[in-house]
């Protein structure tokens, strides 16, 4: 087949949840460009269709549907109206997350909360949609974690600023969502459905001065992934051009954990 044909998306269906995040809109736009018709979820509609009102123009075929991921019932309700709309997806970004927990010492039902989003409603989310895909002829699943479930912290890039007391739920579910990915690749074996993870660093986004100098002269390419970097690497993993990349969790970091 043509690379250009590998790499095409026209005809998919592209579910992302939290979409209209950072990393979300970045991944949404690589979807869409790549010819992709994109669901994204959120909590606030209104508000994720005012964050992505470029899409939502002629030319482009975008949804917003809304899903919390802290409730089971919101789950199941959002994938009934999934079924209703689509015939099947054919990719899954598994992106949302949430940070409710303040350091290292915050109250303890922060650490809860961000374990029903992040790991309960998550999982429940990733195993309804992985079951539903396969039935319906098998695709992607792209899970998002972070440089930082494949290492502990990095204290010395918050010195001299106010943001180094780092939140340990976050080094705990990204951690779990990688070997899940794992798990679920073995699962699905022979089921059409591929798993891979992606793992990135941190993205730019106005930090404090004196993290980003602390950052960057660590990173070899010199500086935080910017909003083109995850494009190419979820359309890789989303089409035919990354149809024999199954299991995988590829880190994406510009070179800071080589
Ligand atoms: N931003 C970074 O520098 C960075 C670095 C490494 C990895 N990541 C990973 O990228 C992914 C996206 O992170 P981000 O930085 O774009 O985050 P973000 O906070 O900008 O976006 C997260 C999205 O998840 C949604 N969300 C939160 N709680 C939810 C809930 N209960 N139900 C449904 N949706 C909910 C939010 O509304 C938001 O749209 C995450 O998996 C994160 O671990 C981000």
């Amino acid at each position: 087949m043509h690379v250009s044909k590998l790499f095409d998306l026209s005809g998919k269906v592209a579910l992302v949840t939290g979409g209209a995040g950072n990393y979300g809109k970045c991944i949404v736009e690589g979807l869409i460009e790549a010819g992709a018709t994109v669901v994204v979820t959120s909590r606030r509609v209104d508000q994720a269709k005012q964050d992505l009102a470029e899409y939502l123009q002629p030319g482009y075929s975008l949804t917003v549907l809304e899903l919390d991921q802290e409730s089971i019932s919101s789950i199941d309700t959002f994938m009934q109206e999934l079924k209703q709309r689509y015939a099947k997806v054919d990719v899954f970004v598994n992106n949302a997350v949430s940070r409710p927990m303040k350091g290292f010492h915050g109250d303890i039902d922060q650490f809860r909360q961000s374990m029903e989003v992040n790991a309960t409603g998550m999982f429940y989310l990733l195993r309804e949609l992985s079951a539903w895909m396969s039935d319906t002829g098998g695709g992607s699943v792209i899970n998002i974690a972070s440089m930082m479930g494949m290492k502990g912290p990095d204290y010395s890039n918050y010195k001299g600023t106010s943001m180094g007391d780092l939140p340990p739920d976050y080094f705990f579910h990204n951690a779990g969502l990688i070997n899940l990915n794992r798990f679920m690749c073995k699962k699905y074996a022979g089921k059409q459905l591929r798993f891979n993870c992606i793992s990135p660093g941190g993205l730019f986004n106005h930090q404090a001065e004196q993290f980003l100098t602390n950052y960057c002269e660590k990173v070899p390419l010199g500086r935080m992934a910017n909003t083109d970097d995850i494009k190419g690497l979820i359309v890789l993993l989303a089409s035919q051009a990354g149809a024999y990349i199954n299991g995988e969790n590829i880190l994406m970091d510009g070179g800071l954990n080589a």
